[in-house]
């Protein structure tokens, strides 16, 4: 269908028609097919793909049980409205997801399209639920593009230019980053002094109406921030106490990504709403909204709805991805490999002064690049990195609160000897930017 364009032809059309506002614009990849770990362009060159579409094919690409589960689905029906008829599939889904979702009480789903969305009916159901209407949430916290969901968003100066105003009511905790505590101290002695700060920030910067806590299990887009293992039980305790709810947003951690099927399960505490979107499909869209039945029942008609919410291919090719995820023990690989991964990269911290810090759990991993003792961040170099590592066919991501994050997050099924490739590129691009010959 789309032979006769060529690859200079759809770059031009993106940036005539196309509203994108990445960063950098689009990384230059005209994608004909992706298959596992590899994405193949239009000119046949291949790419290890280390960023997943953005962690969202843990599977890998463009699984043939998915394809054909969709397929068997579109032929019956591509769309009824999940929330008018009975669609099997979704309803399907929905018991699944009781089935595997962390802890022992979450069990009804509200499906949305996108993470983001997932985001904003766990706001509307906490705020229901409560009948209160405050949030707190992390600093370096990303939860979504939506209204909404920036509101709760912290990155303020990355992400929140001339949008506003958002929503009142919501206070921001200090991030737990230990690498760049937002306390100035350093853990352990610090007795968690950021999970303990949530008691002063409900009763110093909220009028302590507050519904709920959102937090990712591991902070994806703020850089691969990994929370220390006492983290949430120590917030969990103060939310407890004042009768706040616990939003894990597991739109980035879910579905095996960190070497569990969700990432809160490395911190022994139970949600009570839990977001997922991403990983959920193997890149068909759809997200979920998973609470309790009290919670999930506070909504009443009217409420809340969404057209295409829990779309009947999407949700087919959802109970295919989480099969494949549990028969092939992807949480066993995503340590496994993941293990492996941070023992490589952990060769390359003597070598290269740009290595600031290496983080993650699982296939979550971020390497943050410093100029300097002072820790400042490598900006430029981390985007030269990235454009190296494409050069030299690795596809990864690049974030963080200042955009100097290196994102290795690869498809679950991905190869040693792919992370190898992956390690050995990023060496030498670490070697040409610090030699300066980018
Ligand atoms: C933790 C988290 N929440 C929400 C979202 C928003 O998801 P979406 O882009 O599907 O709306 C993202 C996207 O990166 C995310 O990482």
């Amino acid at each position: 269908m789309f032979e006769n364009v060529s690859r200079e032809d759809i770059i031009r059309y993106a940036d005539e028609y196309l509203i994108t506002s990445m960063v950098e614009g689009l990384e230059p990849v005209v994608v004909a097919e992706a298959r596992g770990a590899k994405i193949i362009d239009v000119n046949g060159r291949g790419y290890i793909d280390a960023f997943s579409g953005i962690s969202v094919v843990n599977v890998g690409h463009t699984r043939p049980e998915l394809v054909e589960a969709a397929f068997e689905q579109a032929k019956k029906f591509i769309h009824v409205a999940s929330y008018v008829y009975y669609s099997p599939p979704t309803i399907l889904l929905a018991k699944r997801l009781a089935e595997i979702a962390p802890g022992r009480r979450l069990k009804k789903t509200f499906f949305g399209n996108s993470g983001a969305e997932a985001v904003e009916c766990a706001l509307k159901l906490a705020r229901k639920y409560t009948k209160r209407h405050e949030f707190i949430a992390l600093m370096a916290s990303f939860h979504g593009r939506t209204l909404g969901a920036l509101s709760v968003t912290g990155q303020w100066a990355r992400r929140r230019f001339d949008m506003g105003p958002y929503l009142p009511g919501v206070a921001f905790a200090p991030s737990p980053y230990c690498y760049r505590c937002p306390l100035r101290q350093k853990y352990p002695e610090c007795s968690l002094a950021c999970a303990l700060m949530v008691e002063d920030v409900i009763k110093y910067s909220t009028s302590n109406n507050v519904a709920a806590f959102i937090a990712e299990p591991i902070l994806g887009e703020g850089g691969i921030i990994v929370p220390p293992p006492e983290y949430f039980r120590v917030v969990k305790e103060i939310l407890d106490k004042h009768g706040i709810l616990f939003i894990a947003d597991e739109v980035q951690t879910g579905f095996a990504r960190t070497g569990k099927m969700f990432g809160i399960e490395h911190y022994g505490v139970e949600p009570d709403i839990v977001a997922m979107a991403k990983g959920i499909a193997g890149g068909f869209p759809i997200s979920a909204c998973t609470t309790t039945p009290e919670i999930g029942d506070s909504f009443e008609p009217g409420d809340h709805l969404s057209t295409f919410g829990g779309n009947p291919v999407s949700a087919a090719a959802a109970l295919v991805n989480i099969e494949i995820i549990l028969k092939e023990r992807l949480d066993e690989q995503a340590r496994d490999k993941g293990e492996y991964l941070m023992k490589r990269l952990d060769e390359l911290r003597g070598r290269h002064r740009l290595i600031g810090d290496i983080r993650g759990k699982g296939l979550m991993v971020g390497v943050e690049l410093v100029r300097d003792e002072k820790k400042t961040p490598a900006i430029e170099e981390a985007k030269a990195v990235r454009r190296i590592l494409r050069e030299l066919g690795i596809l990864v991501g690049r974030g963080g609160v200042t955009g100097s994050v290196i994102r290795i997050q690869p498809p679950l099924i991905i190869s040693k000897e792919d992370l190898d490739r992956v390690v050995d590129a990023l060496d030498e691009a670490l070697r040409r930017v610090e030699r300066g010959s980018s």
